[in-house]
Order: structure tokens, then sequence, then C-alpha cells
């Protein structure tokens, strides 16, 4: 890897600093989900509806986008990290069935979804499977799930189908192998640190041997899928320099085709916050630490010829992949598996958190879903609006074409924001588009609030003010303390949704 001497970008932190630092506090989120994330409220749509608008998709037409993929939810893990706030169950060991039942439904949605006029008059881009932690089905529920999605979904060998692992289980006898037979050309699972004390203290159980096996067994098996690796930073205890240390050694050791870096999401009273607050865990470093570790990765991954195909994605591909394009709300997405999330023309969805309930509902209604609903032209143009700072790019054309949708008051909103965006450096205009510069990657959760935070609830707000490191506060010592916003946020922690994706 070449070292970084000269910067073509300009420098925004550090002791060069060319730019201003533009909002009064920084985000350490991304905003995944629009709109569920920000209001909330998403069991207010009647029963009736939901069963209509699930009628609604023998109608091949309506659609907003041309382009379809499937995310299919596997919620099981074999053990808990501290951090992690995505739906999963324990892994059920003396009970492979249980993997297998699991399995069964999956099909049975997925065969539901298939058979409806609306998925098969779009053109299929990719399947996800994702978690929780996938690589916990016992492998002959992997070999049957794969073999039957290339019967069903359409040029099954010719689009994009990624698979989620977590290695200690991605790396057992004859997974790796099956994925390989099936033509699964992206493995993606989570290191989030090489630092063996921080991996410990944030709960994770695999180790670097782990990490090890996987890479090597894709090796000997000349398994030529992507590697996509999630990292993550601000983490406990990590200093600018052991982070700087951690990602020279990523490159070095495994040269992953794909690396997710996530700035650890500090969710109140969730077992990494609490192990924080009660002082058995250090606090993590200072928003400026955070932002310096931001824009070091940009200088890093860029330098080492790595793309940026969205803000939190660096991808030896110069493009984005599809998984990433629709969960941008570029392209449409059916949500397969309890609490997976489903995009269909202008509505949106999500399945029952617990797995009885789904399967209940796969058996009476074919969908899972009790939420399908629509968000009407706003809310569609909010999503798109809200994902721009990941996409990193906006056509004007695009744009436009929702002025005659929208109400006016909606449409100069969004305008204004932009304009905002424009003044303070973050985002560049051309002709036909706008673009998320650099400043703006390291500030992107800002932007994305910029655009959410008219959708709001007070449940939301709160959430927002606690996510948000204020400049006042980037030289306190201790980032995390007790808060009017967290003794709200556990008064009414049952109210807030488990999962972020
Ligand atoms: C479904 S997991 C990845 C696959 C697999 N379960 C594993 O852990 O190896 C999703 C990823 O989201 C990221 N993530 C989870 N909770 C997070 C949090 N609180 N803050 C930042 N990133 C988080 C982690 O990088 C994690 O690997
Ligand atoms: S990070 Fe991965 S392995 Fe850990 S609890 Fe979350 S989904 Fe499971």
């Amino acid at each position: 890897m070449s070292p970084l001497t000269a910067h073509q970008e300009p420098y925004y932190l550090g002791d060069n600093a060319s730019r201003p630092v533009p909002f009064d506090g920084v985000m350490t989120v991304s905003h995944y989900i629009m709109p569920n994330f920000a209001t909330m409220d998403w069991h207010q749509v009647p029963r009736e509806k939901v069963v209509e608008n699930i009628r609604s998709l023998t109608d091949p037409g309506g659609n907003l986008n041309d382009r379809i993929m499937m995310y299919i939810h596997v919620p099981y893990c074999k053990s808990f990290c501290h951090y992690c706030n995505f739906n999963r169950y324990h892994y059920p060991k003396q009970d492979s069935e249980r993997l297998e039942r699991y399995t069964d439904y999956l099909i049975k949605e997925i065969d539901w979804y298939m058979r409806q006029p609306y998925v098969q008059a779009r053109e299929f881009t990719g399947i996800y499977i994702g978690g929780g932690s996938p690589s916990t089905l016992p492998v002959t529920a992997v070999e049957r799930l794969s073999a039957h999605l290339r019967k069903v979904v359409p040029n099954f060998d010719g689009i994009e189908k990624s698979f989620t692992g977590e290695p200690r289980t991605l790396r057992r006898p004859g997974l790796l192998d099956v994925l390989k037979d099936h033509g699964w050309d992206r493995i993606t699972f989570g290191i989030e640190t090489l630092n063996a004390k921080i991996h410990r203290k944030i709960g994770r159980l695999d180790t670097r041997d782990d990490v090890d096996a996987v890479f090597n067994r894709m090796r000997d098996l000349d398994y030529k899928a992507d590697t996509c690796v999630d990292m993550m930073y601000d983490l406990p205890g990590q200093t600018l320099e052991g982070f700087q240390a951690e990602l020279a050694e990523l490159l070095d050791c495994y040269d992953p085709a794909e690396i997710d870096l996530f700035t650890t999401i500090y969710l109140p009273y969730r077992p990494l916050h609490k192990l924080i607050m009660d002082g058995r865990v250090e606090q993590p470093g200072s928003p400026w630490q955070l932002l310096s570790m931001r824009e070091h990765l940009y200088d890093t991954l860029s330098a080492a010829g790595y793309h940026n195909t969205i803000a939190e994605t660096w991808s030896k591909r110069p493009e984005r992949s599809q998984y990433q394009t629709a969960h941008c709300a570029r392209q449409d997405i059916i949500g397969v598996g309890c609490a997976a999330r489903g995009n269909l023309r202008d509505m949106v969805s999500i399945n029952p958190e617990k797995v009885d309930q789904w399967q209940a509902n796969v058996d009476e209604q074919g969908a899972s879903t009790e939420t399908l609903q629509s968000i009407g032209p706003d809310g569609v143009l909010d999503r798109i609006m809200v994902m721009f700072p990941r996409y990193k790019s906006l056509d004007k054309a695009l744009l436009n074409s929702y002025a005659d949708r929208v109400g006016e008051a909606a449409l100069a909103r969004v305008q204004h924001v932009i304009d905002g965006h424009l003044a303070a450096g973050v985002i560049d205009e051309h002709d036909d588009r706008y673009t998320v510069n650099k400043l703006g990657v390291i500030w992107h959760g800002n932007l994305q609030t910029d655009y959410l935070r008219h959708t709001l609830n007070t449940k939301g707000e709160v959430l927002m003010n606690h996510l948000t490191e204020s400049r006042a506060d980037f030289d306190n010592e201790d980032r995390f303390e007790v808060t009017p916003e967290t003794v709200y946020i556990k008064e009414h922690d049952a109210e807030y949704p488990r999962l972020m994706k």
C-alpha cells in the first residue's frame, strides 16, 4: 500500500485543516430505514387495509422502480454481541429441526411472492441473505434454500447473490463448499475490530483463527466470491493510532473486496451502553477523534484503490452492489423472513419480529407482513432524500419527477436542505445532479438527519438527540452519562423498535 503523502482532496481536520466543521454536532448514526426508524408508528394501519395492499400485488403495474431484489432474514446467532441491535435469537444448538423448519417457511414465503404478477413483471437484480447470522443454518438447509432459489428466481445464475455469516459458523465444514456450488458471489461477515482486547469487550466470541479459517478455506476452494467485511470504529478504548494500525493490518492480511465501516451506534441501555455507564467498559474517544477516524479511513482506502460506493462502503468494484442500490431506495425490495423489510411500489413493510407470529402469518396469508402500507409520493421522496447522502448522487431529473406529485411545501423543504448543504460545502452541484463530496461523506449522518427531521415524533427526536454529539461537548472527558434523553428512553424502552435495519 502506498503511503499517504500528498492529499488530492482538501483536508478537513488535523493540523492543516483547510475547510470548516460544517455542523454544530456530529450524528453518530446512519439512517438505514425510512420512515419507520423515524416515526416508529408502524402498527396503526388497519388489518383490512394491509390485506388489500397484499392483494394488490396481483396487479403488475403501478411500479416506481423497474427493478426488484429479495432480502431474506435469518435471525439466529451463536451468541449476542453487546453492541448489536439487529433482530436475532439464540442459535437453537440442540434443535436443528427448528432451523430446518425456519427454512421451510422461508421457501413458503418466497414462493408466495414469486407467484405475484407484480413481482413477475419486474427485473430481478439480486438476493441478499442477512441476519442475524445465516451461517448458523444447517448446511443441508443452506443447500435446500439455494437449490430452491435457483429454481424459482429468474436468471439466478446471472444476478448478484450475497450470503451473510459470522466467522465461527461460516467456517463450518461444507458450508462454503455449498455456497460456492450455488454461485453465491458475495460472502459478507463481521470482523469489527482486529484489536483482541476491544474485540472481547464488545462481546464478540469469534476469534482471529475463525476469520483466518474463512479466508483460507475460500482460497483452498478457489472460491472467487467477493469477501465483504464489516468493521466498526469509535469503539470503547479505541485510539486513532490503534484504528490506523487496524486498518493497515486489515488491508495487509486480508485484502477484502469490500469493507463496510460503521461508526459504533451506542443505543441507550442496550448492553454496550450499559457496560459503559456502569464503568465496566471504558468510554469511546472524543467526537474529534471519531471525525479524524472518518477522514483517515477515507484517505487511506481511496489511496489503496477502493471506491466509496456508498457512504460507509468501500469496494474494489467501482459500481454499487444491487443490495446497496435497493437499500438506498433505488429499487424495490421483497422482504422474506421474520423482521425483514420490504418496499413495493410506494408501500413499505416490516415482517413480524417473532418467529412464531411470522410462521403463523405465512400459513394464513402467504406474505407475513402486518404492516404493508402506502407512504404516498411525499413519503417516497423523503426516502429518496434521506438515502441521498449514502447513495452520494441525486439526479435532478429524479427530483424533478416528483415536482408534480408532491405538494409545494414538500418540494420547497427539500430544496431548502439542498441549498443549506451546498452553502455548507458538503455537496456539489452539477448540470444534471448533486453529489456528496468527501466532507459530506464524513458528515453523512448529519445530512441524512436534515432530510429526516420533519418526520420525527417525540420518541424519534429524543433518540436523535441522544445520537448527536453536540459541539459544545466535543472536549468532554466522558461521552456517555445520564441525560434527560437516556432517562426518557429508559422509561419508554418497550416502545422503541429492536431493529436498525
Ligand atoms: C448482521 S451483522 C454482520 C454479520 C454477522 N452477524 C456477524 O456479526 O459477523 C451486521 C453488522 O452491523 C454492524 N453493527 C451491528 N450493530 C452495530 C452498532 N450498534 N453500531 C455500528 N454497527 C453495528 C456490525 O458491523 C455487524 O457486523
Ligand atoms: S453482530 Fe452479528 S453475530 Fe453479533 S449479535 Fe449482531 S447479528 Fe449476531
